[in-house]
């Protein structure tokens, strides 16, 4: 009898500890981040319907959250800002009593340092019509003159305790400018993660419901079209140059081979945020009972981070860190 086939991959899958013992990717609790919101005007956390098991957190229930993600030895959270008032400029954003600011602050004296806290550099949350900057007298979004918000913005969430500020409106200049003000202010341990290659998807919708947005019409002459990768590229190695520590692709899992094309080329650790429309559908066929919801959230957060992500935003931050999912 001839032995055939000689070589078995299957070997290496016999038990559960073999496989374990030759798993290439594994997930850890610090290298998760958690995004929430923080809302103005409210006493109780509010949930958020499009994504279940998520919620708008006053600053009390906030600083709770934080001290378990904190317990849960996660990496981060990262906070949105959900005001009472918006206005054309987005003035709350910049405000020392802006609602983003003061969670900053919060969140920064329940944990310290047991937490990198690190903040939405954005004006869309804070803008009554809902775009990433200020807009000119035609009605689109000028660059340079959000530059200046930004520079402002990021400075004053430096004054609020941030350990790291995160532009994600995809303005050109974006992280040069950041850079240079918060270096010029004594800030220059304030880090900067990018959201470098930040796509104009449909996977944000439910994430717009979260921050009540008021957007109308899109963000397609400054967020990037889906359908370029090479551009995704360009935008990672332009941030790096400006003085990114941490580069940034979104979506994820619609994403994964620019994030391996970032990561093969990035100086800088590579993130990735599994956004809230990748949260929605999997909670959506698991309510209705057409996937395995743990599995199911295990594999994507898995993906991710085989492609290329050294760390993940993920609603299911803190689920993965307290282990309440169970491995296969
Ligand atoms: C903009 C911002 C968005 C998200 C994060 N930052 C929305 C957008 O660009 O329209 C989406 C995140 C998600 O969908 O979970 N500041």
């Amino acid at each position: 009898m001839t032995a055939f086939p000689r070589v078995r991959p299957r070997r290496l899958r016999t038990t559960p500890a073999m496989r374990g013992l030759v798993r290439e990717t594994r997930l850890d609790p610090g290298q998760l981040i958690a995004p929430v919101f923080v809302r103005e005007d409210i006493a109780a956390p509010v949930p958020i319907s499009s994504m279940p098991g998520q919620f708008q957190f006053d600053l009390d229930s906030l600083r709770r959250y934080a001290a378990r993600c904190a317990e849960a030895g996660l990496g981060g959270i990262d906070l949105f800002g959900v005001p009472g008032t918006r206005d054309a400029t987005g003035s709350a954003a910049l405000a020392a009593e802006g609602i983003l600011n003061r969670g900053i602050a919060a969140v920064r004296e329940e944990v310290g340092d047991a937490l990198v806290v690190i903040a939405d550099t954005c004006l869309d949350e804070f803008t009554d019509h809902g775009h990433c900057g200020v807009l000119d007298e035609e009605g689109r979004v000028d660059n340079d003159a959000t530059l200046e918000l930004y520079a402002q913005m990021a400075l004053a969430q430096a004054r609020a305790g941030t350990h790291m500020v995160s532009p994600s409106g995809m303005m050109d200049g974006q992280v040069g400018v950041i850079r240079d003000a918060l270096d010029a202010e004594g800030f220059e341990e304030v880090a900067i993660l990018a959201y470098s290659a930040k796509y104009a998807s449909a996977f944000y919708g439910p994430f717009r419901e979260a921050v009540a947005s008021t957007l109308r019409g899109d963000r397609r002459s400054y967020q990037q079209d889906p359908a370029n990768l090479r551009e995704g590229v360009r935008e990672a190695l332009l941030d790096v140059e400006e003085g990114a520590d941490i580069v940034m692709v979104k979506p994820a899992l619609s994403s994964l081979d620019v994030i391996a094309a970032v990561a093969a080329v990035s100086p800088v650790p590579v993130a990735a945020y599994q956004v809230s429309g990748e949260y929605a559908m999997v909670e959506a066929a698991a309510e209705r009972g057409w996937i395995a919801r743990e599995a199911v959230i295990e594999e994507t957060l898995t993906a991710i981070r085989r492609a290329g992500a050294d760390l993940i935003l993920s609603y299911w931050a803190l689920e993965v860190a307290e282990g309440r999912l169970s491995t296969p």
